[in-house]
Formats: structure tokens, sequence, C-alpha cells
């Protein structure tokens, strides 16, 4: 299990590259580097105390990922494609890979955020100098594995059936989701869970996938050339699954409702600004894999 830890603030850690810089500028209206270095502090101090967690440590939560994955292009071309597909990003934290979303083109009114912190959204206001007013994101608070928020449900026989717009109430749970989605997003949520509820979480997603082919399940977490527990730090271990153990988990998932999948998965090692995910704890003698990975059905 991946379990919270005593982590101090380093602001020596803030580490946002050219295209992420050019992103912030645009949404926050910040121009100079200084005083968008100190802005994005300050909101990472206030998130500190909500999450004490390495991706708020690491500024992990401003960097733009979901547009950095191979799937992303097939994500984009679903707003050109369907008429009303619905993207939901799982464990959205502040939000930053749905705002660039929306820059390349996904429509916000199509785009579900859930997390089960209510303030970590909000501070994602707080980043990008938005409001919901301006910016109207649907955000659900709740845990993913509390079955009054996500029920389980077998995923829908594949079928070229158009699904239903997003219905125009206040959603208070991924209920009216259920086989409706056209593309979830996953990023650095999985790892936080152990093998078991991963499998767990991967059928609950799956239940909420729409049946058109296509329909695509998407992220990225931390993995290991095999399934095995990372464990760089006192205090700190990772369950996690190599390409081909998540391969096998997800065609498992599907196949057991007699749907098929193509599932792509690799690994990738972190190389950011010198420092990977936990780079600067003592001792750490392992390095951290990114696990790549996208589902779609055929
Ligand atoms: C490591 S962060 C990843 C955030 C973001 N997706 C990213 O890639 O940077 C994990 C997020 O999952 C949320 N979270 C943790 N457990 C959850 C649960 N059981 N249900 C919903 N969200 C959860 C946390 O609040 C946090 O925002």
């Amino acid at each position: 299990m991946y379990q919270q830890f005593d982590l101090q603030l380093d602001p020596a850690l803030y580490s946002l590259d050219a295209e992420e810089k050019a992103f912030f500028r645009a949404l926050t209206g910040i121009n100079n580097d200084n005083e968008l270095k100190a802005h994005v502090i300050a909101v990472q101090k206030k998130a500190f105390e909500v999450y004490t967690h390495p991706c708020i440590r690491t500024f992990d939560f401003a960097w733009l990922k979901m547009s950095r994955l191979p799937a992303y292009g097939n994500l984009l071309a679903m707003a050109q494609e369907r008429p009303d597909p619905i993207l939901l990003d799982v464990g959205c934290c502040l939000g930053t890979d749905v705002r660039r979303a929306v820059v390349d083109g996904f429509p916000v009114g199509n785009v579900v955020a859930t997390d089960i912190s209510q303030a970590l959204w909000d501070l994602g206001h707080e980043l990008f100098r938005s409001s919901p007013a301006h910016l109207p994101f649907r955000f659900v608070r709740g845990n993913v594995f509390d079955p009054a928020f996500l029920t389980p449900a077998l995923p829908l026989p594949t079928s070229p059936t158009v699904t239903p717009a997003l219905p125009a109430q206040r959603l208070t749970s991924l209920a009216p989701l259920q086989g409706r989605v056209s593309a979830i997003y996953a990023g650095a949520f999985f790892h936080l869970f152990s093998f078991a509820h991963q499998e767990h979480l991967a059928r609950l997603l799956a239940g909420l996938l729409a049946p058109a082919p296509g329909s695509l399940i998407f992220g990225a977490h931390g993995g290991r050339p095999t399934p095995s527990v990372w464990a760089p730090a006192p205090g700190a271990s990772m369950d996690c699954h190599a390409p081909d153990s998540w391969r096998a988990l997800w065609v498992r998932v599907f196949g057991e409702a007699g749907v098929r999948v193509a599932v792509e998965a690799h690994l990738r090692t972190t190389e950011r600004g010198g420092r990977d995910f936990f780079g600067t704890w003592p001792g750490n003698a392992q390095p951290f894999h990114v696990l790549e990975w996208s589902v779609t059905r055929l």
C-alpha cells in the first residue's frame, strides 16, 4: 500500500518545462517567471496542507502529463467524431490535465473531474486563476471505492450505440455515468492502491465505459519491470504492475464480460529535471518507472 510520509517542502524541486510555463502563462496571465514560480509555490503550500503527498511536493500536480501520453490524440479525435463524448478524470487533483484537454479542444461542458478532495479541486481554481462560473467543468467529489458513489457494474457489450449527453443536473455521484463515458483518464492514481484494489478499481472504471468501439481508458502511474512492491524508503511502498501483468489484468476484467480490448502498456524511466519522483530521498537506489497505458474497446 502506498502510505503517507513525513515529507518537507523544498522550493528547489520546482521545475516546470517550457511548455508548462507557456501553458501557465496563457491561463493565469502571469508572464514573469519569478512571479509564476512564487504563485505556484504559494498554492503548493496550501495543497500540501490538504494532501501531504509526493505529487504535491515534487510539483507533479502542475505538470502536463495526460497530453504527453500516446493515447491523447485518440481522446482529442473523439471530440470531433462523437456527438457528446464524456471525458472523466479520476483522481484529478488540482485539474491541470483536464484544463489542457479543454485548451486542446475537448468541450469543457463534457468534462467530469472527480476526486476525494474538494479542497484540491478548489485550489486548482486558485492555481489557474479561474472560476467555476467561467470554466464550467463538472466536478464531483467522492471516494471511488464507495459503492454509493461508484456502483460496481459489468461493462456493457460493445456496440455502436451513441451515448446520451451528460445529464444537465449537478452530479453527486458517478452513477449517472455508468456505461456512458467515452474516455476515462487515471493519472498517478492506480499506484495509490494495493494490487487487489487496483483490480477492483479497473472493474469499476470498466463499468463506466461507453459501449462504442474506440472508447478508451488510459493513464500513467508507477510500474516495475516485474510485478513487485517498490519500496524506495522506510514507510513508502507501492504495488507496481509490469506491462505484461497490467495488460493481462485489463484483458481479464473486460474478458469476463465478453468484451474485447486492445491494451498498450510500456515503462518509461522518469527523468524530470534530473530528479525522479522519489529521487531526493536519501538512500533511494531504485529508479522510479512510469507505466504508461491505454485500454481501447475493439
Ligand atoms: C497522486 S494524485 C494524482 C493527481 C493527478 N491525477 C496527477 O496525475 O497529478 C492522486 C489523487 O487521487 C485522489 N484520491 C486519492 N484516493 C482517492 C479515492 N479513493 N477516490 C478518489 N480520489 C482519490 C487524491 O486526492 C489526489 O488528488
